[in-house]
């Protein structure tokens, strides 16, 4: 293994030493319990620290112990997940706690390696359970810490490449100390997260800017070099937004599949938005229902391969007799901030309440007391 350029104990000193006095107060800092860390690491893969701060001890009132979470269901998790968003976690997290469960007795075991086999948990994941949960020394390569290790050793390659890759891992196992790992672990993380910040990194209050190649030289704005975004085709669904004496239907995905278990208001796919229209009204014809589909906008959102090009449709369903019968749910704008809908319709209900709210006041209290479905 290569050196480092400097003392990796003097790094190390001065790093602990700053986040001693200024490291944030997190409630999951305060547990060495692998199950609660493992909650928390999960949630923060994708989740800024401020909307899980929100979440963490609801979510763990709700299953307080891996046994708990292992003998719920999928969709349980699935629905206490709701507003953290890439909901794959939370398939995993079930999946993985029931396998924890049966083929270690419950108990997480503290060796990264065994941690990996587990569904949602990579290698740095893995490393900061270690790390956190039994304070043994397993590095971690999170996003932060990532692009401290680039500023830090003034990484001349794209981050994501295989070359880079291994580099940083490198860098990051003989950074790793092997005492106050835990503290360590959490002063990288708030580093990135509070100074070596992505744009405009606060090198002046930096504790180890002294140790710093990217600092030094100036380069700590163009470090990380930036990747290209990949171009990704485009498709199209028409959605139905349902409407019905104050509430919207919805219908939950099948759990095995893309988006599985999620939420989502009754949707076609198409080959090009022109169709949407037509789509909309032969959906309302095989649902038995009439009524004027009304165009109220666009909405977009990106996944990983395709850009989702949504076209909303409002039907205003007035008359009792044409609600269809349906294994759908009909749920009130309250029920509907609380529920798992996957992102993209997210921003749908968001656009519907805005055109809604001055159209048709989506959860009118009256409405929504009088009705009862079905
Ligand atoms: N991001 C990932 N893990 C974290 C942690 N333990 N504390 C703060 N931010 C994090």
């Amino acid at each position: 293994m290569a050196d480092l350029p400097f003392n990796q104990a003097d790094f190390v000193r001065a790093l602990l030493s700053w986040y001693q006095q200024q490291g944030r107060d997190l409630p999951w800092r305060k547990t060495r319990d692998p199950y609660r860390i493992w909650v928390s690491e999960i949630m923060l893969q994708q989740t800024t620290v401020a909307t899980v701060l929100g979440r963490y001890d609801l979510f763990l009132q709700q299953f307080p112990t891996l046994a708990g979470l292992a003998a719920s269901s999928v969709e349980q998790v699935i629905d206490a997940w709701a507003g953290l968003g890439y909901y794959s976690r939370a398939r995993n997290l079930h999946a993985a706690a029931g396998r924890i469960q049966t083929d270690y007795g419950g108990l997480f075991p503290a060796d990264p390696d065994a941690l990996q086999q587990f569904p949602g948990i990579g290698r740095s994941t893995a490393g900061a359970i270690v790390a956190l949960a039994y304070d043994r020394p397993a590095p971690i390569l999170d996003a932060n810490v990532r692009r401290v290790l680039c500023r830090l050793f003034a990484l001349q390659q794209p981050p994501r490449s295989a070359a880079a890759e291994k580099q940083l891992w490198t860098w990051a196992e003989l950074l790793t100390p092997e005492q106050e790992v835990h503290d360590y672990t959490q002063g990288m993380m708030d580093l990135g997260a509070m100074i070596c910040l992505p744009t405009n990194p606060q090198c002046e209050s930096c504790p180890v800017n002294t140790f710093c190649r990217a600092y030094k030289q100036g380069l700590q704005q163009e470090i990380p070099f930036k990747i290209k975004k990949k171009s990704v085709p485009t498709r199209y669904q028409a959605v139905v937004v349902m409407q019905w004496q104050g509430r919207l239907q919805v219908r939950r995905r099948p759990v095995a599949g893309f988006l599985g278990g999620l939420w989502e208001f009754p949707t076609i796919d198409l080959e090009q938005a022109a169709d949407a229209e037509a789509a909309v009204r032969g959906l309302m014809l095989q649902m038995g229902l009439t009524g004027d589909p009304v165009l109220v906008g666009t909405s977009y959102h990106m996944y990983s391969h395709f850009k989702l090009e949504s076209l909303m449709y409002l039907v205003d369903l007035t008359d009792k007799l044409r609600v269809a019968e349906t294994q759908n749910q009909w749920k009130t704008r309250e029920e509907l901030e609380l529920l798992a809908l996957h992102g993209a319709h997210k921003k749908v209900f968001e656009k519907v309440k805005a055109v809604a709210c001055i159209q048709h006041q989506i959860g009118d209290p009256v409405s929504r007391d009088t009705f009862r479905h079905p």
